[in-house]
């Protein structure tokens, strides 16, 4: 049983500057959001949703702009998580006011998997990338 808390540290930097400052974000509100009164829960809970669009819009922009092959599959984990935060905030209006708690338990160990696998993936490809960018027109064409 861990009791420190959780926040931003070295084991989540992937030291592609711009996802990386993406990141200390959705890990400063994450972190928030199992803490204050509940009767701000929701007010956190936005924010999160918030930052998650724009962060997720993003990488996924990232990746159609590079041809990033595993594209669909990282997609879909941020499509899934999204889903799963809009539900708890809808379910919470409702009254299952437990489901925050579990949802701030819950999405660190989500996202240091999530940065552990495709964002990991994501940044290599992007650090490479950067330094020799394939022609855009590359990708299933052959010369003429
Ligand atoms: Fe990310
Ligand atoms: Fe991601």
């Amino acid at each position: 049983m861990e009791n420190t808390e959780w926040g931003w540290s070295d084991r989540l930097k992937l030291s592609y500057g711009p996802m990386d400052e993406t990141h200390v974000e959705f890990v400063t509100l994450c972190a928030a959001l199992g803490k204050g009164s509940p009767d701000t829960f929701i007010e956190r809970l936005d924010a999160l949703i918030a930052h998650s669009v724009e962060h997720f819009e993003q990488e996924n922009r990232w990746m159609e702009e590079t041809n990033f092959p595993p594209v669909g599959c990282h997609k879909q984990e941020h499509d899934s998580v999204l889903e799963i935060m809009r539900e708890v905030r809808s379910r919470y209006l409702a009254g299952e006011t437990d489901l925050g708690q579990k949802l701030a338990e819950e999405l660190p160990h989500w996202f240091e998997h999530h940065v552990d696998t495709m964002d990991n993936m994501l940044a290599r490809f992007m650090i490479a990338w950067n330094k020799e960018p394939a022609p855009a027109s590359a990708a299933g064409q052959t010369p003429a």
